[in-house]
């Protein structure tokens, strides 16, 4: 790591990465153009990248391009949604997707050229391994998930989370081992050209961050104000 020394410009290599990364918006209209498997290979290389407890990487990322498999997962995504927003949510959660404007028709599940399915892998079957145990799964497969998404937008390339519970469907349908449990469903791709996404706001710094301790988010007597760098201009 001695020879991997700092950017010269530590700051400016920030706010571009920033800037990349306030581009990222999840999609639900996605493009039918095609996506080349190098690309969609290197994101996944970029989410194994991601650290996990005990290194154990408990993570299995299923990349789906067939026609029928996606076909499949859509009819399969549906029926579970139609429950969902037929009473399963219930009021709150209804309420609060609201704004999102979605329901459960799922075309891009078989738009997008790519689904890829992340798997959460509750038993370590590497064969070198000293046990098959594992550790801080959530955790480490979120921290990978987020490391995919972010290779996507450095790509160009548009994401959709999407979690159609419960999941089951998706191990059965992929052939998945018992040991293995659905995480999120991730369709790929461009933007369609009419797309539009809900206008979202994010927090601002001094909402998420705040400095040493204590309530209110910015210590009392404060003079160093937080920038927001949520900010656009
Ligand atoms: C764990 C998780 C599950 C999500 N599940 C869905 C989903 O099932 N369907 C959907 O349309 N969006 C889903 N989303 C997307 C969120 O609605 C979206 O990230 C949020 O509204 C913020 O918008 P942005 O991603 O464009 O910044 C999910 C996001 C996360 C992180």
């Amino acid at each position: 790591m001695a020879d991997d020394p700092p950017p010269d410009d530590p700051k400016k290599a920030l706010d571009d990465f920033l800037a990349t990364m306030r581009r990222r918006r999840t999609v639900r209209q996605f493009s039918d153009r095609p996506v080349p498997r190098e690309l969609i290979e290197r994101i996944i290389a970029t989410a194994g990248t991601a650290p996990s407890g005990a290194n154990k990487q408990p993570w299995r990322f299923v990349a789906v391009q067939d026609p029928a498999i996606k076909r499949e997962i859509r009819l399969a995504a549906e029926e579970e949604e139609r429950l969902f927003y037929g009473g399963r949510a219930g009021k709150t959660w209804k309420q609060d997707l609201g704004p999102m404007g979605t329901d459960e028709h799922k075309p891009f599940l078989e738009i997008a050229p790519w689904l890829i399915v992340v798997f959460k892998v509750l038993k370590d079957d590497e064969p070198d391994r000293l046990s098959d145990q594992v550790y801080y799964v959530n955790e480490s497969v979120g921290i990978a998930v987020g490391l995919l998404l972010a290779a996507a937008r450095v790509a160009g390339l548009a994401t959709l989370t999407h979690t159609p519970t419960p999941m089951k469907f998706l191990g059965s349908i992929l052939d998945r081992p018992a040991h293995e449990r659905p995480f999120v469903l991730i369709p790929v791709g461009y933007p369609a050209e009419d797309c539009t996404v809900p206008a979202i706001s994010r927090k601002r710094l001094d909402r998420i961050m705040t400095l040493d301790r204590g309530s209110p988010l910015r210590p009392p007597g404060s003079d160093v104000p937080l920038p927001n760098l949520n900010s656009e201009d």
